[in-house]
């Protein structure tokens, strides 16, 4: 398939044709897009004013600037016990191009991929995007919204990638240590590439963010962790970034 062929078939996020008419009306409460509801604060407008003044205006890296990369490789050793590395982040431009890197590079056309329903819908237009085949699993509000493990083992067979996000876009939901790692095994015993979406794991009102890399899992699961800094006021300056290890395509690394 080609890339116009998958454009062709992809719809439009509902999120942004609730955008656009909102831009029509004038006296109108947003909820469609995450932004924040305070100001970005004063030390980070200085900071990019110094970086623009001081001519941070050339091409970087592609994989980003490597005191960036060293300073996420060391908050992801300190508040999510991943053994990052600067050689395994990589920065992106905001959250949407770490997910789509990811997913794009795991999975082939006719791959089926796991995602959660609700969930952010561009997990889905990105699944398309690449030629997979989307299988949605339930968060039911009866169980807390979390994933139920015995539906998504029924819908494993022959899948290649799950992608897990918590805390949830759009339910809030936190997943529980208990149900991280019962994913965790699950996508071992199927041979499944975990993607891990944890770009608000510091929007946690009830219960503790469990990051599935400090997670336990019986054998060592393939696994990638794209996140961002969304509950930050920044939006237009926002990075993103991936870390994970290597690997080939999802099907040449199937048990
Ligand atoms: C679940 C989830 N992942 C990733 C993103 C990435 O956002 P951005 O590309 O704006 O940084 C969002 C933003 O809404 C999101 O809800």
């Amino acid at each position: 398939m080609t890339a116009h062929e998958a454009l062709d078939g992809l719809g439009r996020s509902g999120i942004r044709e609730v955008m656009d008419l909102a831009a029509t009306l004038s006296d109108v409460v947003h909820l469609e897009i995450g932004e924040p509801d305070f100001p970005t604060p004063p030390h980070v407008v200085e900071a990019a004013q110094r970086a623009l003044a001081s001519g941070a205006v050339k091409y970087t890296l592609s994989r980003g600037e490597p005191a960036l990369r060293d300073a996420l490789a060391e908050k992801l050793r300190r508040a999510n016990g991943i053994e990052a590395t600067a050689e395994s982040v990589v920065v992106t431009a905001g959250g949407t191009a770490a997910v789509f890197g990811a997913l794009t590079a795991v999975t082939r056309p006719g791959d089926a991929v796991l995602l959660p329903d609700p969930g952010w819908p561009a997990f889905e237009l990105i699944a398309q995007l690449a030629g997979a085949v989307v299988r949605r699993y339930r968060l039911r509000p009866e169980l807390g919204f979390e994933p139920d493990l015995d539906e998504l083992d029924s819908l494993a067979g022959d899948a290649c990638v799950i992608v897990l996000n918590s805390p949830s876009n759009p339910t809030g939901a936190v997943s529980s240590r208990e149900t991280v790692e019962g994913v965790l095994e699950l996508a071992a015993r199927h041979g499944l590439v975990v993607l891990s979406d944890e770009v608000y794991e510091q929007i946690v009102f009830e219960g503790e963010h469990v990051s599935r890399a400090s997670a336990t899992s019986p054998r060592e699961p393939r696994s990638s962790t794209p996140s961002c800094a969304c509950r930050r006021p920044w939006s237009p300056a926002r990075p993103g970034w991936d870390s994970g290890r290597r690997w080939p395509h999802s099907r040449d690394h199937r048990r």
